[in-house]
């Protein structure tokens, strides 16, 4: 399974640099309590990668020399920030890895172009639970670029096989319009990567997909059309994790191929 805890639960999004201790302790917690030990876990950036790599516009690839100090900064902050979950997962008693992206991957105008993976599945085979996270990366034609976790988790979850994936957001799932701006969004509760696709060709289902949401779909889409079920939940709601890596009922969005929309 591979699980993604978003940059936005596991930090306090306003404040640069401020990570949300209790949210990543009680995380934690709940990822050990699940039993669930074959496990990748994949974590965001939130306010530890997202202001350093926009001041340095690291996502926009390389243009002056002194971006390479931001390239540095962005990286040393997602270490700051894996260092905690890590410790986090350990203090639980689970068997995490720290295992830096950006040695990993390479990509191309951002997407995965190259991957080592020996070292992750190396882990995984002595039943360690690797633990990477959005990232700097190298990149063929940018010469760098943002990677993001959502990336990583779709690649991992096709590359290794995986029986699922789950999301902890800081939202309770997909929604048929922006639920920070319309009080009356309604959750979708399960939806078809089918679906997706119709949306962003200007189709009927009226999905608000804005900025972040639209990226994640179109990731996720990816892996649900495999035959990887993909779902959302609110990794703000203490338990819900829990549930959902448990395969138990929980308020969210299960995005799967085959399914009845
Ligand atoms: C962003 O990763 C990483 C950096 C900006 C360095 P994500 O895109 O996965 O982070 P969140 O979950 O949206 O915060």
């Amino acid at each position: 399974m591979v699980l993604k805890l978003g940059g936005s639960v596991i930090t306090v999004k306003e404040e640069p640099l401020r990570p949300d201790g209790a949210a990543i302790r009680r995380l934690a917690r709940e990822i050990a309590s699940s039993g669930i030990r074959e496990l990748v876990v994949v974590h965001g950036g939130g306010s530890f990668g997202h202001p350093l790599a926009e001041r340095y516009a690291i996502h926009e690839g390389f243009r002056e020399p002194n971006q390479l100090r931001g390239l540095a900064e962005t990286h040393l902050a997602m270490e700051e920030l894996n260092k905690l979950v890590v410790r986090a997962l350990l203090a639980e008693g689970l068997p995490a890895v720290p295992l830096p992206p950006f040695s990993c991957f390479i990509t191309k105008r951002g997407t995965i172009s190259r991957a080592f993976l020996a070292p992750l599945k190396a882990i995984l085979a002595l039943k360690g639970i690797p633990v990477l996270y959005g990232d700097v990366v190298m990149d063929e034609e940018l010469g760098f670029t943002i990677l993001s976790g959502d990336h990583i988790v779709a690649y991992l979850a096709l590359a290794l096989g995986a029986s699922r994936v789950v999301l902890a957001l800081d939202v309770d799932g997909v929604f048929n319009r922006d639920p920070r701006r319309y009080p009356d969004a309604m959750l979708i509760e399960a939806l078809r990567p089918e679906d997706i696709s119709a949306v962003e060709a200007g189709g009927a289902l009226a999905i608000d997909v804005t900025g972040g949401m639209a990226r994640k779909l179109q990731e996720m889409a990816r892996v649900a059309l495999a035959g990887v079920p993909v779902f959302f939940t609110s990794g703000r709601r203490p338990g819900n994790l829990l549930k959902a890596l448990r395969g138990e009922k929980v308020r969210g969005t299960l995005l799967k191929a085959g399914q009845r929309a």
